[in-house]
């Protein structure tokens, strides 16, 4: 049982209207129902949105308390947060809309995760926050869905198996994403767009966000110089070829924070990439510059106006995102490879079931809030942490069994 007992809520969901909000309280509703062991609440800025949730929810839903705030009404927050154990937030993007949510529940001593992949704005949290939430008890964790949750508790499973079995960990690893089946909500794209805007904006921002260990606390950042694919790559591990993996950009920070924050595990000269599989043969390095160009195009696109508008136009809008059908019909397949400093190699295997940004997200975001409500002891130090750093067994044993995950040693030679 975590701290603050006397609250009424164990857990609050805040964003609870959009669109991977939607997915985080139907898997809440249908796994932990309403009036049980769990007492929970749903938030955000609209009574008619909310009330329209709980209508399509259907059955005991109507019993499910709601609560009314605007992400930038800090009295509203505050007294949301007085409220709850835990609060989780879909409300993005997050550079945006999400400060003062961590601000308040900073200050009132709540647990709080969300679904951020926004480096930046993480780096400006720790810097603005970090002291006070460690005086307030206040575990803050971001990035609790496809990113980062998969990359960040693949590498902590393959250290554990590499440690029992070599006796030390890999010093190097590579995450290859096999399959990966889904697609982007307006939400995730909005966040995107964001970033390239403020890259844009201030040409500083993209030296800060180049850097492998750029949300390392500060005094404690590796020198180990990591692998950066930014072209196509044949890889001999697999015989395919390989393109830069969106997310990386965010998953290999989160891995690196989470070393750095257990007191280097990993080692301190832990190296650690992550890229895509495009196929084999010509088809599959044709598909890699494909990926590249596209990626490119992106960014570039998104970073001024004229085209922003024109790239805005195209892709989902908030609140919009894959169909149910879409949603149940993905999944996700990752594959790690890890290396230790004297030549053994372990090859390990995630995967998840359902759409990995959404119907998976949403169970793996509902599972860490569920954890930091009932798994991390009361008297864990309060800060910025991250999935693996602070809810590391616990988490693995409720993404196993409950959200769809698997975990599983292939090859060790
Ligand atoms: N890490 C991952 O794997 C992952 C996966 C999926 C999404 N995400 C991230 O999760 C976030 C949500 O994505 P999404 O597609 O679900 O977004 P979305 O459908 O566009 O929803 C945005 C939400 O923010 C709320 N909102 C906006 N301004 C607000 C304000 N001033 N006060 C209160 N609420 C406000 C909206 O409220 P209304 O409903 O009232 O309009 C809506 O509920 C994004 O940042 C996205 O990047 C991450």
């Amino acid at each position: 049982m975590s701290k603050s007992a006397d609250r009424a809520y164990d857990l609050v969901v805040f964003g609870a209207t959009s669109f991977v909000g939607q997915i985080l309280t139907r898997y809440l509703f249908d796994t932990y129902k309403i009036g049980k062991s769990v007492k929970w609440a749903i938030a955000g800025r609209s009574a008619e949105k909310l009330a329209v949730l709980k209508e399509t929810l259907g059955g005991k839903a109507a019993e499910l308390p709601v609560i009314l705030a605007d992400a930038t009404d800090g009295k509203a927050l505050q007294s949301m947060c007085e409220e709850a154990r835990v609060v989780v937030s879909t409300v993005g993007p997050y550079a945006l809309y999400g400060e003062t949510l961590v601000r308040e529940c900073v200050r009132t001593g709540t647990d709080y995760c969300d679904l951020t992949g926004e480096v930046q704005w993480i780096r400006k949290m720790v810097d603005s926050y970090e002291d006070e939430a460690k005086a307030s008890g206040a575990r803050i964790v971001h990035c609790c869905g496809f990113d980062s949750i998969p990359s960040d508790m693949g590498v902590w499973f393959l250290q554990g198996e590499a440690e029992k079995l070599f006796g030390m960990p890999c010093r190097d690893v590579r995450m290859r994403v096999k399959v990966a089946k889904g697609a982007f909500s307006g939400g995730t794209v909005a966040s995107m767009i964001n970033i390239a805007k403020e890259v844009g904006a201030n040409p500083g921002l993209r030296k800060e966000l180049a850097n492998p260990f750029s949300i390392c606390p500060p005094d404690d950042r590796p020198k180990a110089r990591q692998p950066n694919l930014k072209s196509a790559e044949f890889d001999k591990t697999f015989n395919v070829w390989l393109a830069p993996f969106v997310m990386g950009a965010i998953n290999t920070r989160i891995v690196h924070r989470s070393n750095a924050l257990q007191n280097a595990p990993y080692g301190r000269d832990f190296t650690y990439d992550e890229a895509m599989m495009t196929g084999t043969g010509i088809k599959g390095r044709l598909a890699a510059y494909g990926v590249i160009g596209g990626l490119g195009a992106f960014l570039a696109g998104s970073a001024i106006k004229p085209t922003r508008w024109i790239i805005e136009k195209l892709v989902p809008k908030p609140g919009e995102g894959p169909s149910p059908e879409a949603q149940d019909s993905g999944f996700y397949d990752l594959r790690f490879v890890g290396r230790t400093a004297d030549g053994k190699t372990m090859i390990t295997k995630v995967t998840g079931d359902k759409d990995p940004g959404y119907g998976s997200t949403g169970k793996m975001l509902g599972e860490a809030a569920m954890c930091l409500a009932f798994d991390v002891p009361a008297d864990h130090p309060g800060g910025f942490w991250t999935p693996a750093s602070l809810l590391g067994a616990s988490l693995m044993d409720r993404l196993t069994s409950k959200a769809g995950l698997t975990f599983d040693v292939l090859e060790t030679r």
